[in-house]
């Protein structure tokens, strides 16, 4: 099975990141799948418009997913831009997506709505995306829910295509985890960078307490029973804690006697346990570009020598070379 996902360099990463798709990743790769993960930067032009901050993400998201378990002896790991030809593919798509299928696209409504510039880049961003996937015939594609509609217009485009020229493209299937779909932030509302709402994946430990201890709770008192499908901090410890752990919170949450202190405190616990490991990882890795850089360049060869190859057949039925 051949498994390929990417992400934006455009801020920090954080925990909805991490088990929405990068746990995915992670135990995909040591699955033994085929797997390509890559750094999203033509995508991240979208939002970010100064070329120091773009490296600064791309450097950091690199590093980033290295700490969080991505190791580059099982997967391929690269940088978008190593491959031109998604550019190249994703014009060639251009010129048979209908624009009534990107102007359903919710998340171009949601961008502009929070303030991001209404160009073209951003209104034909999932062609881009359905580039990256379908240039190296993908099978699987782990993201959060907030991405299964870009799948689906990747899905019509391949299809589209083998309509028009003939049965070149591997139509994905996204991957999706019901439990982690979606990960609710600090204020309840989808954790998100654009949100001011999120928990980091290498914030220091003293930070991730904080904004725990933090989380709004209702009012119930101590010995009353508390719905924890309606509570935040459950919803952050079921992710952390083993399922048998989770079931037991659960129970003390619905048979009363427990106060939101005790429940936010072994959550603070759990995250700390969590991400330890990944904040030293994501240090030592900051210190060294070099490697970290090597891995990419290392990575990006292989993508692209995946990605040259279908390239070659789409040029050829589309009528694009004529030498053959
Ligand atoms: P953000 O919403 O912070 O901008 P991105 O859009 O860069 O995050 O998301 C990168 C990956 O992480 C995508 O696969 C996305 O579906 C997943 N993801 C982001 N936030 C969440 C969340 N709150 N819950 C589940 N998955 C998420
Ligand atoms: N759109 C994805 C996001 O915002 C990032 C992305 C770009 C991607 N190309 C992709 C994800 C290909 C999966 C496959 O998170």
């Amino acid at each position: 099975m051949r498994v390929l996902s990417g992400i934006q360099p455009s801020g920090k990463l954080h925990v909805g990141n991490y088990f929405g798709a990068m746990r995915q990743y992670v135990q995909l790769q040591n699955e033994g799948n085929e797997c390509l993960y890559f750094i999203a930067n033509y995508h991240a032009m979208t939002s970010v418009a100064q070329p120091e901050e773009l490296a600064n993400y791309t450097r950091e998201l690199a590093a980033g997913y290295l700490a969080a378990g991505l190791d580059p002896a099982k997967a391929i790991f690269f940088r978008q831009s190593d491959v031109p030809e998604v550019c190249e593919l994703s014009w060639i798509f251009s010129c048979i997506t209908p624009m009534g299928l990107l102007e359903r696209c919710v998340s171009y409504k949601d961008k502009v709505q929070q303030g991001l510039a209404a160009n073209h880049g951003l209104f034909c961003y999932p062609v881009l995306q359905a580039a990256d996937i379908l240039i190296y015939n993908s099978d699987l594609v782990p993201v959060g829910q907030d991405q299964k509609q870009h799948l689906e217009v990747t899905r019509d485009i391949a299809v589209k295509f083998n309509n028009r020229y003939g049965e070149i493209l591997t139509v994905p299937k996204p991957h999706i985890l019901d439990e982690t779909a979606v990960v609710p932030g600090l204020d309840g509302q989808k954790m998100s960078k654009s949100y001011d709402n999120t928990l980091e994946l290498f914030e220091p430990a003293n930070r991730t307490k904080k904004k725990i201890m933090r989380i709004q709770t209702d009012s119930t008192p101590i010995e009353e029973a508390k719905d924890p499908d309606k509570c935040i901090v459950f919803a952050l410890l079921k992710l952390a804690a083993s399922p048998e752990e989770a079931a037991q919170w659960r129970q003390r949450y619905e048979q009363g006697g427990m106060g939101y202190g005790e429940v936010k405190k072994r959550t603070v616990e759990l995250y700390n346990e969590l991400l330890e490991p990944f904040r030293k990882r994501y240090e030592e890795l900051s210190n060294d570009r070099d490697y970290v850089e090597d891995v990419m360049r290392e990575g990006g060869k292989k993508a692209r020598a995946i990605a040259q190859e279908l390239m070659e057949k789409v040029r050829s039925v589309t009528g694009i070379v004529t030498n053959g």
